[in-house]
């Protein structure tokens, strides 16, 4: 793609900010967005950051109609010294051009794409919260606009950025949740859309959720798609288990999503010589693990949430409580540092902000 220059359009009017104490996920909005168009032929263009607005779309749009879209989620902190950070946003924009690939979305400029979300950041700089625990969500997102109720990859596309003051995530914030084991829906299967972020992934994913929830349960854990035997994520995190020291984590296999967070709680791990391993892991495993008493902690890893702790699972009849119901060593230990280094309260020493 040509180099091309961001027009921009400020907003006249300013709204009111959210208190810091009331700051819902993804309630709030801030004054500006980023808006692009795609047109076959001409490629991406039009790149602008203008007021924040409603999107005048075709009822005929084909995102509504067959889901073809990719979004992305990452955060931006105020630093000790009032400076605004964001947290690894190449991989995200890297992430996006490979959901791109999987949903037949033309690729955007990776560099371009992080210089629209900086200067989108920085011309609403205010609305980087600064109480703990609070930061910007950012959303980049694409989607097919094209008028047309034919099944095939639509010509025209639309990627907007929106931004977000967010506290945590789940309510119990760093406390430990529930988690029901899902036996009769799966999420992703190898060879669907699983490691790619769009939002069939995520619709797909309600109907478990909401029937957990009325039995007082955060979310699911997500078994695989074809023998419902090895573990997949949690909820619309990647999860981790702690048996006898040994931190493991689902593999890569095509159906689980490759979480931005997950990495960094990877590096760490081997960075403090904490036994890791990437390999498949069965339910089985987890639950004798759990009756010999080597299930030491179970954590759920990603943007929004950071870490979650799980101190209950539920599977099969069987409700194993994890260390206790309370917050593991590791989980805490991991929780900490990468929160620290978002917050530029611990030295960077992997270089992830920008
Ligand atoms: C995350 O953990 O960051 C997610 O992917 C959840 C998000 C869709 C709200």
């Amino acid at each position: 793609m040509e180099e091309q220059s961001i027009r921009v359009e400020e907003s006249r009017s300013r709204k009111e900010k959210p208190n810091s104490d009331e700051l819902i996920f993804g309630r709030h909005f801030t004054d500006h967005m980023f808006v692009m168009d795609y047109t076959e032929g001409l490629g991406w263009h039009n790149a602008s950051i203008v007021p924040y607005q409603n999107l005048s779309i075709s009822p005929a749009a084909m995102v509504f109609h067959y889901g073809q879209s990719v979004f992305e989620g990452l955060k931006a902190f105020r630093g000790q010294n009032g400076d605004i950070q964001l947290f690894r946003p190449k991989k995200n924009v890297q992430r996006l051009n490979r959901s791109n690939e999987r949903l037949v979305i033309p690729p955007i400029d990776e560099d371009f794409g992080l210089e629209a979300i900086k200067r989108l950041v920085e011309m609403d700089k205010d609305w980087v919260p600064d109480a703990e625990g609070t930061s910007l969500y950012i959303r980049p997102f694409i989607i097919s606009n094209e008028p047309y109720l034919g099944v095939a990859p639509s010509h025209h596309f639309k990627f907007v950025i929106i931004l977000s003051p967010v506290g945590s995530y789940y309510k119990e914030g760093i406390d430990p949740v529930k988690i029901a084991v899902e036996n009769k829906y799966v999420r992703a299967v190898k060879g669907g859309t699983g490691e790619a972020k769009t939002g069939g992934n995520y619709a797909s994913a309600l109907k478990a959720q909401e029937i957990v929830e009325k039995e007082g349960y955060s979310q699911v854990l997500w078994l695989d798609g074809v023998e419902k035997k090895y573990i997949e994520e949690v909820g619309s995190m990647n999860v981790f288990f702690k048996i006898n020291g040994e931190v493991v984590t689902p593999v890569l296999n095509g159906s689980i999503l490759s979480g931005i967070t997950r990495d960094s709680v990877i590096q760490l791990l081997k960075h403090w010589d904490v036994p890791v391993s990437e390999r498949r892991i069965s339910m089985e495993e987890v639950y004798e693990a759990h009756q010999n008493g080597t299930l030491e902690e179970a954590f759920g890893s990603g943007t929004a949430a950071v870490i979650s702790p799980i101190g209950e699972l539920y599977w099969e009849g069987h409700h194993l409580t994890i260390n206790n119901g309370k917050t593991g060593e590791i989980s805490k230990k991991v929780y900490d540092t990468i929160t620290g280094i978002q917050y530029g309260k611990i030295e960077d020493s992997f270089n992830w902000l920008v």
